[in-house]
């Protein structure tokens, strides 16, 4: 959870920095805190609350400098105050620290640090690197933070400026996501203020090009300044400063410095046209699932990407997920068991992790993040390795950690989600794992080329479908929003493929909305839940044409006789679906029956948006929430 930036270059630090952390604010919101050094000194400003707050305090009291760190917290030790705000300084405040992850000895230390004297600000765990590196710091900063990060457990990516470094910052990582970012080479444009006599490179180094030098938890924020960027690796510090980057471990051992192009732009970071993240990446669906579909066809046959593993050999599949990315891997499975007729289990990270899992040959665990970065996600494909169960990732960001850790990569290419309710990768992991299916039934010859060019079919026409369900299910929903958001409760019931649509639809009003909802199997639901219902209650029934549409519709008649509100979900012209529901959210009919929830998923991510407006909530940022959860 939360995200750290860091700048040096020549323009003022302080802007540079709201703006790498407003794009880095879905990875916690609660609090927001910047520090720059100017003139021998740490200039601080924090400030519980939204980064607005953080934002104005700047604007009322400037802070100069072309170099400084920055934090925005999601509060895991000591409440969202400002004394518990990053950046934290060491006692005599020439040093400032700017922490993402946990340090589990923290207590260990502060009593040792409290022993000796230091005086302690805040409840943070962060607040023991600072009064550590003070402890050991005589003028060389790589040699302080080494000595730091010798004593610290845990998982963490930190950064440090020094009062008497005007333009340097040490960053460090173990376990928590870091880059490094470096702008053009900018011949002529000197540094601010008296960075170029600045003598305080006490390690060494080539000289600087002045190129502008970022740190940031995640790509968006290095934009637009940065052009090129290089994954820290854990174990590793950089150092940056007048000489450029030079990255070592924590034993000191020299590491090149390999920087590669950022291929995202800062367009693709903003809102455009649209009010909200969420708003925008709802809209963007046709073209993500597009994008996937080229980047997997080839003269109109399937490509498969190389995953390292034999699919031939695996005969038991793992998905692990959290979340929306665990709805996901509940379709995963009916795609794997029908498709390749392979045995599936999709676990909660956070309980894989804790259990025993067997490892017995051919099994392969799927990771399935959004981010990437998702701790209990990682610390279950760890488990896996440490049993040498082969690990193939399917994510969207392809830099993070549960891409780097795994044997084979399946991208998600849905582009940066910011908004915290995820959208567009849900359907993209969707679409990514009924491909994978694809992928390991022909490679276990349960393909026959006929069956393959219906599915390519079936899928070059989904992305028009999505463009159609999206346009045509808005005045039906924004009604319905209209009419229930107020109620507290709603409920979602699927059968089969919808199941986990209505699981997803549940989490996002949830999410976004602050509505208690649940989703249930439909034919589940009169053991016990259907006791909720009232006339007061909507109930949200999916309803598409699939194998089990008689069914659904016994379910939701049973709904109906106990006066229910129903909104049905349900392909537009659907006559004995219109007279059962009181509202219909019309979808397009998907040409595989196993795409159907992708296009079902549509009006619900909408309506959620819509109710979440009308009760006024923040919809990318909603309370309590972090897009990336790194602690447990
Ligand atoms: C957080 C987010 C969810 C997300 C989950 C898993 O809880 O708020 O929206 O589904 O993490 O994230 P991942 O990045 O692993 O898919």
């Amino acid at each position: 959870m939360c995200g750290i930036a860091g700048y040096i270059g020549h323009k003022p630090a302080g802007q540079v920095l709201i703006v790498a952390l407003e794009r880095l604010k879905y990875r916690g919101y609660d609090s927001a805190g910047l520090a720059l050094v100017d003139e021998g000194e740490i200039r601080l400003r924090r400030a519980a609350g939204k980064l607005k707050n953080l934002s104005d305090k700047l604007d009322a009291v400037p802070a100069p400098g072309t170099c400084g760190i920055a934090h925005t917290r999601w509060a895991t030790h000591g409440p969202p105050t400002e004394a518990n705000c990053h950046p934290h300084l060491s006692g005599d405040e020439r040093i400032a620290v700017v922490h993402n992850g946990i340090i589990e000895n923290h207590e260990e230390l502060r009593r040792e640090l409290q022993a000796q004297g230091a005086v302690f600000r805040s409840e943070t765990d962060t607040e023991v690197i600072p009064h550590l590196i003070a402890s050991v710091y005589r003028g060389k900063p790589l040699e302080a933070v080494r000595a730091t990060v010798a004593r610290l457990r845990g998982s963490f990516a930190f950064a440090v400026v020094f009062a008497d470094q005007p333009r340097r910052i040490i960053a460090v990582r173990q376990g928590s996501p870091l880059l490094v970012g470096r702008g053009r080479s900018a011949p002529g444009s000197a540094p601010a203020g008296r960075a170029r006599n600045d003598r305080s490179v006490t390690d060494g180094g080539t000289p600087s090009d002045q190129r502008e030098l970022l740190i940031a938890s995640d790509i968006p924020a290095l934009l637009p300044h940065a052009t090129e960027m290089l994954v820290l690796e854990d174990g590793q510090i950089a150092d940056l400063g007048e000489h450029g980057v030079r990255i070592t471990t924590f034993t000191g051992s020299p590491v090149t410095a390999v920087f590669k192009p950022i291929e995202i732009t800062a367009e693709a970071v903003s809102k455009g046209k649209h009010d909200t993240f969420m708003a925008k990446e709802i809209a963007e669906q046709p073209e993500v699932l597009r994008r996937l579909l080229d980047s997997r066809l080839r003269d109109g046959r399937l490509v498969e990407p190389d995953l390292g593993v034999d699919l031939r050999a695996v005969n038991h599949l793992v998905f692990l997920a959290c979340g929306t990315s665990w709805h996901a891997a509940l379709n995963g499975r009916r795609y794997l068991e029908s498709l390749a007729r392979v045995h599936v289990e999709v676990d909660i990270s956070s309980e894989y992790r804790y259990r025993n899992p067997i490892a017995a040959g051919g099994t392969l665990v799927v990771s399935i993040s959004q981010s990437g970065e998702t701790a209990d996600t990682i610390a279950g494909q760890r488990l896996a390795r440490a049993k040498f169960i082969p690990v193939v990732a399917l994510v969207n960001v392809v830099t993070s950690t549960i891409a780097r850790e795994s044997g084979g990569v399946l991208p998600l290419l849905a582009g940066p989600e910011i908004g915290v309710a995820s959208t567009k990768a849900y359907t993209a992991q969707l679409f990514a794992l009924w491909l994978f299916a694809l992928q390991v039934a022909k490679a276990k010859g349960l393909l026959d080329p006929e069956t393959e060019s219906k599915a390519i079919a079936a899928a070059l026409r989904l992305p028009g479908q999505v463009a159609e369900t999206l346009a045509g299910c808005e005045s039906a929903v924004a009604e319905a929003a209209d009419l229930f958001s107020a109620a507290n409760d709603t409920v979602f019931l699927g059968r089969g493929g919808e199941h986990p649509t209505a699981l997803e639809g549940a989490l996002k009003l949830k999410e976004i909305a602050y509505v208690h909802a649940s989703g249930y199997p439909a034919g589940e639901f009169k053991h016990g839940p259907i006791a909720q219902v009232t006339a007061k209650l909507p109930v949200i029934c999916l309803c598409p044409h699939d194998q089990l549409y008689e069914k659904m519709l016994s379910n939701v008649q049973e709904v109906r006789a106990r006066h229910g509100r129903i909104i049905g979900v349900g392909h537009a012209g659907d006559r004995q679906l219109k007279d059962l529901c009181d509202h219909v959210f019309p979808v397009a009919r998907a040409d595989d029956e196993m795409l159907q929830p992708l296009l079902s998923i549509l009006p619900l991510q909408r309506y959620a948006y819509h109710v979440a407006r009308r009760r006024d909530c923040d919809v990318d940022q909603p309370r309590n929430l972090a897009k990336s959860v790194t602690v447990e």
